[in-house]
């Protein structure tokens, strides 16, 4: 099957010219002029972009008592017509669970994939089993990132003791540790506390995690990380204390990456004082929308570089699913859709208000990603030889984003209202087309695992400068006899 994407402007993360592109089963095979003998798709007046990756998302997730309501079905359709062509999903061992185990259960979920997609792993409980399994897990299954909370006490958190472990095998392994950066124990400490003043609304939520809880735990898990000799990935940036610690740290030389997400670039906290108990709910997510003088200094990292990625941590929960906590803020599901949206919302307050280029965007959805998870090429690229992931996007095509219309299986869209301006004229999941001239047409099933080979360069660099800098015993002459 060959199609041709004719007359369009390719943009990658450094490049803009105008070509065509021959895509034969599946791959990138040319990228020249006048190319034809096949299907063509016309581009006229669009760019042509790798296809969106969505580094964070959670389908079907069990959590919090209930599953999230978007599967790999539905969220990967929402993201393929939002121009997205590859997610990443974390992998949820149960206490005690072999990871194993726990892949056999993703494995199933996730055959119904829209698009290809590929898994992190979490790290939820700590032992030698864990220890020992997680290199089949890099080695066999071609996972190579081990994500850990430090949040959700008495859940998916996991402490110091083990995330050093747990750092130090990822070093040795060739893996790359994520982290959810905030500290769950404040976190515990200040629910309680608001909860027993009576303060039980959705709004407790955000005064329960302060900015101060996310800069203090990213700071910690950087420092852990040079400690254990591992580049680290901080998720959900979303305060300047995180950016801020994200940012000495780089100025010191520390390999570490940072994701805000598409929600906390554009929404703020004002949301949580909406008299509706369901719209607020709506909104809880960790960490929460901040104050709107985060988003600036989340916009300017993405411009100056010390922020790599944009991602939505989609995590999609009904009204019904929300309302488990009326009475208890606690108890309300964490978590907010985006799939469908973080192209458009990030072109249209991104590229459309100068805050980022055309190239800086194709770098913080896709190329960025696929660099930093070990998938590029063949992700993230508009190359001969790559996969034909490819976003056709019309950056005159605009819509009113609301839940009346989207794929989301929600009843809800945290985005409802706003005006996008920039969405797909087309969508290419390996050559299929997904999106057709604005129309959603998936196959259920066509999305495959993605294998993502152990880092070889950061993590031999970095074991190196650990062996030369390493405690060495100092070797003497004269040594004083004891107890003189
Ligand atoms: O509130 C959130 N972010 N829910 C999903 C789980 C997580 O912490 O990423
Ligand atoms: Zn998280
Ligand atoms: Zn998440
Ligand atoms: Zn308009």
């Amino acid at each position: 099957m060959t199609t041709i994407i004719k007359n369009g402007t390719i943009v990658t993360a450094d490049l803009t010219y105008k070509s065509d592109i021959k895509i034969e089963d599946g791959v990138i095979t040319e990228i020249g002029e006048n190319l034809s003998g096949g299907t063509e798709l016309d581009a006229t007046g669009c760019y042509v972009m790798p296809g969106g990756i969505d580094p964070h998302v959670h389908l079907e997730m069990p959590f919090m008592g209930t599953y999230s309501s978007d599967d790999f079905e539905s969220g990967t359709r929402a993201g393929l017509s939002g121009g997205t062509t590859m997610v990443v999903d974390f992998c949820l061992p149960e206490p005690n669970q072999s990871l194993h185990d726990a892949l056999l259960r993703w494995d199933n979920k996730s055959t119904r994939a829209n698009c290809d997609y590929s898994f992190h792993m979490a790290i939820t409980w700590w032992g030698e089993q864990v220890w020992n399994e997680m290199e089949s897990v890099v080695k066999d299954r071609g996972i190579n990132t081990f994500k850990h909370f430090m949040a959700y006490k008495g859940a998916l958190m996991v402490d110091d003791d083990e995330m050093f472990s747990s750092f130090q095998r990822c070093a040795a392994l060739g893996a790359l540790p994520l982290v959810h950066a905030e500290n769950g124990d404040v976190v515990a400490q200040l629910q309680a506390k608001l909860l027993e003043e009576g303060n039980n609304g959705p709004e407790a939520h955000a005064y329960s995690r302060p900015a101060e809880v996310e800069g203090e735990a990213t700071n910690r898990a950087i420092m852990i990380a040079d400690m254990a000799g591992v580049p680290v990935y901080i998720v959900h940036t979303s305060s300047e204390q995180a950016h801020e610690a994200i940012r000495r740290a780089r100025q010191n030389g520390i390999r570490v990456y940072g994701e805000p997400l598409i929600q906390h670039l554009t929404l703020d906290n004002s949301e949580y004082k909406h008299p509706d108990w369901d719209h607020a709910a709506r909104r809880v997510m960790s960490p929460p929308f901040r104050d709107k003088k985060h988003q600036d200094s989340l916009w300017a990292g993405l411009a100056a570089g010390s922020l790599q990625v944009v991602a939505t941590d989609h995590c999609a929960f009904t009204t019904e699913q929300k309302r488990n906590g009326v009475g208890n803020f606690t108890l309300i599901p964490n978590g907010t859709g985006g799939l469908e949206d973080r192209m458009p919302m990030l072109w249209t307050n991104g590229v459309e208000t100068g805050r980022l280029t055309m190239n800086e965007f194709v770098a913080v959805t896709s190329t960025n990603i696929a660099k930093i998870l070990n998938m590029y090429p063949k992700k993230g690229a508009i190359l001969e030889g790559a996969d034909a992931d490819i976003v056709v996007w019309d950056p005159n095509k605009e819509k009113t984003i609301t839940a009346g219309t989207q794929q989301s299986a929600i009843d809800y869209n945290v985005f409802e209202g706003k005006h996008v301006k920039g969405l797909p004229r087309y969508t290419l999941t390996r050559g299929v087309v997904a999106v057709d001239d604005g129309e959603v047409k998936t196959r259920e099933g066509h999305g495959k695992f993605v294998a993502r080979e152990p880092f070889q360069a950061v993590n031999t660099a970095l074991s190196q400068w650990k062996e030369v800098t390493a405690p060495r015993k100092v070797e003497r002459t004269g040594i004083p006899a004891s107890g003189v």
